[in-house]
């Protein structure tokens, strides 16, 4: 007898100490019992006073239904229940989140006779992750806003820069006109000081409306057939003259191989145009090596067009930067060697339309190498012919 009346007081002090609400309840939802954590939620003393009584005594009707159903399944299935999440309303009229654990209470025969629950307050939980969602739903509103006023904006300067380029190259083209046609000195000298002015003014508009073009996903590529040799040769002829001023060696380094791709010819003019001026404008009095050679790489055939120069030189930090749009390795650089920190940027972005890349290998005073990597598609029976026609 004091052995049972002592087994007694043990469970309830183990009820009582446990940090869940635990409660049981018989098969027509009456409650049989509770630990003091749930007395105290719903706004009892003493857990014994629970007994006989149900959720319609504590809750709305609509709680009250929700919790008996619960219970119901339970029972019927035989089953636990595991971490249901449910709002509960206390006694004090403030709603918590709980998470109930139901299990079937059998007696010493095995029939179901109730329910035996185990409830967490998961109120603090549920409320980081609401702030959490919420503030996943804001960051995804601002990343929408940032994309489409990007957007607008690389509209805006494509739109921009192609309104600048047709009265600059009216400008331009009047300007050249007259200055072919002139003899008079003094107009001779101002004609040269407008193109001096307006010749590198409209290849910033060209780079910027190729930047945005290529942002906005809106560079078109042309297949045809091309010589990479011949593209480069012509390139390298384009430069010859203002690196003989220089004093710059421009060569190849050795006689390239002469093959036909599919490629857009004046991307690749474009790309291998900014690294070979780039090289010629910071190597000036130096050696400017062009190769091409082609190579395998993961089962594909590429064509590979290095730029190798003995000038300045890159730092490892302006390497991090160099094909970022506007990144010159120093300030100074603009006012010493002219540009604006476009060709990189777009000859990267061109390069990976083409399906290729273009890296850079350089150390402070060591001069570069630049390598423009591009796929080396066969040519398709049309354009081999329309080739052999051109040849
Ligand atoms: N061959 C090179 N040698 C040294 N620095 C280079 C070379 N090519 C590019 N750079 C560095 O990268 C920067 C970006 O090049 P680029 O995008 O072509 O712009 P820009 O020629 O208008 O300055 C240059 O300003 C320069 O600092
Ligand atoms: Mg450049």
């Amino acid at each position: 007898m004091r052995n049972s009346a002592s087994s007694d007081l043990m469970l309830s002090l183990v009820l009582d100490a446990m940090p869940v609400r635990v409660f049981w309840k018989d098969r027509d939802g009456r409650y049989l019992g509770c630990n003091q954590l749930f007395a105290q939620e719903v706004g009892l003393n003493d857990p014994r006073e629970i007994v006989g009584k149900t959720d319609f005594d504590f809750c709305t009707t609509e709680q009250a239904e929700t919790f008996r159903a619960d219970d119901i399944e339970v029972m019927n299935a035989g089953v636990a229940s595991m971490s249901v999440e449910r709002p509960a309303v206390l006694a004090n009229g403030e709603t918590v989140w709980v998470e109930a654990s139901k299990h079937p209470l059998r007696d010493s025969a095995g029939e179901i006779i109730g329910v035996l629950a185990t409830c967490l307050d998961i109120t603090e939980r549920r409320k980081a992750s609401d702030e959490r969602a919420r503030l996943i739903e804001d960051l995804i509103t601002a990343r929408d806003a940032a994309l489409s006023a990007s957007a607008s904006k690389s509209a805006f300067v494509a739109n921009m820069s192609h309104e600048l380029r047709t009265p600059l190259n009216a400008i331009i083209g009047y300007s050249e006109l007259l200055r072919e046609e002139t003899t008079d000195e003094s107009a001779a000298r101002d004609l040269d000081r407008i193109l001096a002015a307006g010749r590198p003014l409209r290849g910033l508009v060209n780079d910027i409306l190729d930047l945005s073009k290529l942002g906005a996903g809106r560079m078109m590529l042309h297949d045809e057939a091309v010589s990479p040799a011949v593209v480069v040769s012509e390139v390298m002829e384009a430069l010859a003259l203002m690196a003989a001023k220089d004093g710059t060696t421009l060569r190849w380094a050795a006689p390239p191989p002469s093959f036909s791709t599919i490629s857009d010819a004046l991307k690749l003019r474009q790309c291998v145009l900014n690294l070979v001026s780039n090289a010629c404008k910071f190597a000036k009095g130096g050696v400017v090596e062009v190769s091409l050679k082609r190579e395998w790489r993961a089962g594909a055939s590429e064509f590979l067009i290095s730029v190798r120069d003995t000038g300045i030189g890159i730092s490892p930090e302006q390497m991090s930067r160099l094909f970022q749009p506007f990144a010159q390795a120093e300030h100074g650089i603009a006012r010493q060697y002219g540009g604006t920190g476009l060709g990189l940027a777009i000859t990267r972005q061109l390069a990976q339309a083409m399906g290729g890349d273009v890296v850079a290998e350089s150390a402070l005073g060591e001069g570069a190498t630049f390598t423009l990597r591009l796929p080396n598609r066969p040519l398709s029976g049309k354009l081999s012919l329309r080739q052999k026609a051109v040849a």
